[in-house]
Order: C-alpha cells, then sequence, then structure tokens
C-alpha cells in the first residue's frame, strides 16, 4: 500500500504541548518533522536531541525561511498568535497547526481568519479532547437518535476561561452538530486570575441560542459546578447533551455515562483525557486533510474561530449589557473591556 506523501514540519514552543506535537509528528510515518525553535536554548537543544532533529533556531521566522515547511505548528502561551500566524502564512506553508485559545480578542481572531483565508493556509487549533474514547461515546449515542429531540448541550469546567473556555464550546457545539449560534447571553465575576498567563475573569457563565432552537450552557472557573467523580481539578468537566428522552455526558477524568430511550437506567464506560491517545489521531488528520481537501479536519481553524465567537460574546453581553448577535463585527479588546468592568 502506498504510505502516502511525506509533510515536513516545523514545531515553535517547545514547551509541555510543544512537545506533545512532536511526540505525536515523530510517530507518525506521515510526517518528517525538519525544524525545531525555542527562545529557550537549553529547551531547544534538548528537544533536538530528544527528535534527532539537525535544525533548531531561536527564531521562528528564519526557522521557516530556511526549513520551508509543509506545516508549522506553534505552541507558545496565547499572547503569540496573530505574529506566529503571519509569518507561517508569508513563508508559504499549506497548513498552520497551533494551540488554544487561538486568539485574546475578538479583533484578533478575525485578522488571523481573513489571512488565513485570504492566503489559502489551512488551519487547525487544539481542541484534541474530542479523541477520547469517552468524548467519541457521547457523540455516538447522541448521533444514534437515542436521546430524542436534544433540546440542551453542556459544558462546565473548575479550570478558568483562558484554559477551558474554548474546549467546552469545541465539544458542546459537536454535540449539537456544529449549527450555528445566534445569540448569546453571559455573566462573570472576578478578577485575580487577570494576572494570570492565561488572564480570564475567575468566574464566567453564558447561555447560547443556537440555530436549531438547541439552548447551550457553559461554565467556567470558581463557582462553576463541582464534579466530585473527579479528584484532578483540571479535569473536573461535564460536558454532555439532554433529549427528549435522556442524556448523555462525558466527564473528563472519569469516563461517561447515559440514560437512553432503551437503556433501563443508568449505563456508564470508562475513559479519561490522555495526551498520549488524543495525540496521534489529531496530528495524523492533518496528513488527510493535506491529502484530500474532502477530508476536513475535525479541529478545524474555522470551527475554532466560531466557538471562540461565543466566548468572546458572553464577554460582550457581561460588559454590555443584553443578547448578543453572532457574528461579531470588530469592537474594543474584550479582556481589558472585562477587567475594567468587573474592577
Ligand atoms: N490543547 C490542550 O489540551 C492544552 C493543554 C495545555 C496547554 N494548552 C495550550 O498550549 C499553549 C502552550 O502551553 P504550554 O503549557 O505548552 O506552555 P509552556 O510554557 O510549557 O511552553 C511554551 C513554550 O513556548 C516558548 N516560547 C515562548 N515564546 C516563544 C517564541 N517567541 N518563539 C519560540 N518559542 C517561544 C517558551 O520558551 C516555552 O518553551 C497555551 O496556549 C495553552 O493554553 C493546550
Amino acid at each position: 500500500m502506498n504510505p502516502g506523501k511525506t509533510y515536513t514540519v516545523a514545531i515553535a514552543g517547545m514547551g509541555k504541548r510543544g512537545t506533545h506535537h512532536a511526540d505525536a509528528f515523530a510517530a507518525d510515518p506521515r510526517f518528517e518533522i525538519v525544524g525545531l525553535c525555542d527562545i529557550d536554548q537549553e529547551r531547544l537543544d534538548a528537544a533536538a536531541a530528544e527528535y534527532g532533529v539537525a535544525y533548531t533556531n531561536t527564531d521562528a521566522e528564519r526557522m521557516l525561511a530556511d526549513v520551508q515547511p509543509d506545516v508549522f505548528t506553534f505552541c507558545t502561551l496565547p499572547t503569540i498568535r496573530l505574529p506566529f500566524i503571519r509569518i507561517g502564512v508569508e513563508a508559504g506553508v499549506k497548513l498552520i497547526a497551533y494551540e488554544k485559545p487561538m486568539a485574546l480578542s475578538t479583533n484578533e481572531a478575525i485578522a488571523i481568519h481573513e489571512l488565513l483565508a485570504s492566503a489559502g493556509v489551512k488551519s487547525v487549533v487544539s481542541h484534541q479532547h474530542r479523541y477520547g474514547e469517552h468524548y467519541q461515546k457521547v457523540k455516538e449515542i447522541v448521533d444514534s437518535g437515542a436521546l430524542g429531540r436534544v433540546h440542551t448541550v453542556y459544558g462546565h469546567a473548575t479550570g478558568w476561561m483562558m484554559h477551558m473556555m474554548t474546549h467546552l464550546i469545541d465539544y458542546v457545539r459537536w454535540y449539537n452538530g456544529n449549527a450555528e449560534a445566534e445569540w448569546v447571553v453571559g455573566q462573570a465575576d472576578g478578577t485575580a486570575k487577570f494576572s494570570d498567563l492565561h488572564a480570564s475573569p475567575d468566574y464566567i457563565a453564558g447561555l447560547i441560542q443556537f440555530e436549531n432552537g438547541v439552548r447551550g450552557i457553559v461554565e467556567c472557573g470558581e463557582g462553576a459546578p463541582d464534579v466530585p467523580e473527579v479528584d484532578y481539578w483540571w479535569r473536573k468537566c461535564r460536558i454532555g447533551a439532554q433529549g427528549t428522552e435522556g442524556f448523555a455526558e462525558v466527564l473528563t477524568g472519569g469516563g461517561w455515562r447515559a440514560v437512553t430511550r432503551d437503556s433501563g437506567g443508568v449505563i456508564s464506560g470508562p475513559g479519561g483525557m490522555d495526551y498520549a491517545h488524543d495525540m496521534p489521531p489529531y496530528i495524523h488528520q492533518i496528513a488527510e486533510w493535506l491529502d484530500d481537501p474532502a477530508q476536513v479536519h475535525p479541529c478545524n481553524g474555522e470551527s475554532a474561530f466560531k466557538g471562540f465567537e461565543i466566548m468572546m460574546a458572553m464577554i460582550r453581553s457581561t460588559v454590555q449589557r443584553g443578547k448578543i448577535a453572532l457574528p461579531l463585527e470588530p469592537d474594543e479588546p474584550e479582556l481589558q473591556a472585562l477587567q475594567q468592568a468587573l474592577s
């Protein structure tokens, strides 16, 4: 069997997530890592030795010019997004894979979206929890029709907004067939977490009206419901769907459970979010999308953009009050406006 074309990859940001990406790219025969970048020379040298990559540079733009990869991956903290999208586009890469959250404001997200679209560069954003067997099982139950007419999708996490909210929204949208959102209302509380590298309100909640009539309910941070079945607090997320004849939900660190039309009581199964399990298919589907434009990656940037808009609409609603209609137009950067409103 023809194994398919090998795509070259350059990775910037060799911290926790850069390493996860490098592990999966290195293990997949469809990819060859041709360049590594980090501003931390020691970390860069260790990664080069670990993955056997000859080319390294502390300057991502220089790396891209030198190695001309098919795929540019960057796993930097949320403050670096648009500049790295720009250098990837200017270097002529075919696809950019980067970390959530996709931006710090709607203005930045729109700029990223337009830059990629005008250059015809594909993108994926790492909402890879969906590859977990428990996440997949809930999707399977929802799609089987065993919940009857789905009227509500929901997700909550005790981790704070810029870490967790786009994950929740991505999976809630997925369980709702990626229906478009019409409007959002939101409310938030507390400014202590604005000093974090993932600057966020301490707590935020939002309601989403989807075009198919389904209601979305999402919450993040201190004050979101506990998930007592899960002991590690980053994994205390519960995401699911309710219908006229039952519900199905995933606990990020605690499997899945459901009651369906035919289950005769609660049914449940295992699963726990595991990077080593979730990253290989996430990476492999990048090759499949590059091979064939019809095999659109489940974590495509277009979908991430729609989820990010919902999160930003929750903030605008908190600041401006009332329903915020989607899609959003450029406006005041949301995080600054929210911090001011909550102070
Ligand atoms: N998808 C997920 O499940 C998941 C999980 C954890 C974190 N994340 C996200 O991943 C991103 C990175 O988080 P992390 O935990 O890997 O951070 P990290 O601090 O471990 O790694 C970031 C790396 O980027 C490097 N860096 C900074 N500026 C750079 C530059 N200009 N050029 C090259 N390298 C640069 C740093 O030196 C560091 O090594 C964040 O946005 C975070 O929200 C996603």
